[in-house]
């Protein structure tokens, strides 16, 4: 590895030289951004930064970035990057007035999902994988979080845990694994819920946790889907096993997931789309942080959640791009902070701030990246010449991510062709 020397920076966002884990409520508009700066890196580490005054005159490599912004590489902490195929006559469907949950019922949605991918190969399922994680880290992202549940059997969840593990092995970015064996009831279970249950509490987890396929334990808590009470007693066995909660809740209904995640000190509870007073009440008292996925509600056309209710009551607000192919198929970050202060009316310091630092606290990685602080991982993107910050956001649909350092390395995408 060699060092490499950015100078000339029109604006170093999110430098730090006092450690923070994460920003919270009226904390997430303040985004520090150093003027005229330079930014070294080495051994795929953050080394130095600082004023152009005090600019070191070498590296093994040197680039003149004159009217750029540098920024940490977005930390997407909620996807489902890994699928078989993708759902556009179920967009089609909506568009023609059905609903997600009709859907759903009808066997589409993640059942169409499970069925496809429980005869994809796996090679075939890495191969689309790998390409996707390679097209959002062209887009900006640094580190990311993959989850099981469109195997919904006991093989093909693994199958799906052992494809994020090939990615973890192969990505040059960190991938946090999380497993969502209850992601939807198969329809050979619809009239026996519990077994399935059973399957999952009893086969499932004891499998994943003992081959360590997985570092979280989800549950799409919604209306629908899984209850308050199935939640809770997989989240409790998912605990005996190490396997932190980190939740789908309150997308569909004020399903109560929001509270059984806390109850659960979950790291996160995702979604939110149907929250109040009560839920932010019970956020504000615990640990558990709030995770917007504002692609999903615009594809959807669902509410998006009340972002500025949850920063005024002081809650550290995470954003992530929830990239799957039934409710939001990008996973482009840029896209996702902009509709952040477009539709929920973040401040572009507060939308960033929500996709880097709170967003690597979502993931547990806050030491590692989400800030540009000496020592954290050297993951870092370009923008094109801006004239403010404020242009990222604003400039939706246009990608003005131009070049981008992952380890400390100017880093072009590896397709496997
Ligand atoms: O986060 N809500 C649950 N799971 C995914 C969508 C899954 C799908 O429709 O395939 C989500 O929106
Ligand atoms: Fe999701």
């Amino acid at each position: 590895m060699s060092s490499l020397l950015l100078r000339n920076i029109k604006g170093l966002v999110q430098a730090e030289t006092e450690i923070r884990r994460e920003v919270r409520g009226a904390g997430m508009a303040h985004l520090p951004v150093l003027e005229n700066a330079w930014l070294l890196m080495d051994e795929g580490k953050i080394a130095a930064f600082g004023g152009m005054e005090t600019c070191p005159e070498h590296a093994e490599k040197v680039v003149d970035v004159a009217g750029r912004f540098v920024f940490p590489s977005w930390c997407d902490s909620h996807t489902h990057l890994v699928f078989a195929a993708t759902r556009e006559e179920e967009f089609v469907d909506r568009l023609r007035g059905l609903s997600y949950e009709e859907i759903a019922r009808r066997g589409g949605g993640i059942l169409n999902s499970a069925r496809r991918l429980q005869q994809t190969p796996e090679e075939v399922l890495l191969e689309d994988a790998w390409r996707r994680l390679n097209e959002v880290m062209q887009l900006g992202t640094g580190a990311i979080e993959i989850k099981s549940g469109y195997g919904l059997t006991l093989d093909s969840e693994l199958k799906m845990l052992r494809v994020v593990r090939k990615l973890k092995e192969m990505s040059p970015i960190p991938v946090k694994a999380t497993f969502l064996g209850a992601h939807a009831i198969p329809t050979e279970y619809k009239e026996n819920r519990g077994a399935y249950l059973d399957l999952v509490v009893n086969e499932m987890l004891p499998r994943v946790a003992g081959e360590g396929l997985a570092d979280y334990c989800d549950v799409f808590c919604d209306s629908g889907f899984f209850t308050v009470e199935e939640t809770d007693r997989i989240l409790k066995a998912a605990w005996k096993y190490g396997l932190k909660p980190k939740i789908h809740a309150n997308e569909l209904d004020f399903s109560g997931g929001v509270q059984v995640g806390v109850a659960n000190n979950a790291i996160s509870v995702d979604h939110l789309e149907r929250s109040g007073d009560e839920e932010i009440a019970v956020l504000q008292k615990s640990q558990t942080m709030p995770t917007l996925l504002p692609s999903c509600a615009f594809f959807l056309g669902i509410p998006y959640p009340p972002a500025r209710k949850m920063m005024e009551a002081g809650l550290p607000v995470v954003l992530a791009s929830d990239y799957n192919p039934g409710s939001s198929p990008s996973g482009n970050m840029n896209f996702v902070v902009s509709l952040a202060c477009i539709q929920m009316k973040m401040l572009p310091e507060e939308a960033i701030n929500a996709a880097t630092l709170n967003g690597a606290r979502a993931l547990e990685l806050e030491n590692e990246c989400g800030t540009l602080a000496v020592g954290k991982r050297a993951n870092v993107f370009v923008s094109k010449p801006m004239a403010s910050l404020a242009q990222l956001p604003y400039s939706f649909g246009s990608n003005l991510v131009e070049t981008v350092v992952i380890q400390g390395e100017m880093w072009k995408n590896n397709l496997m062709q």
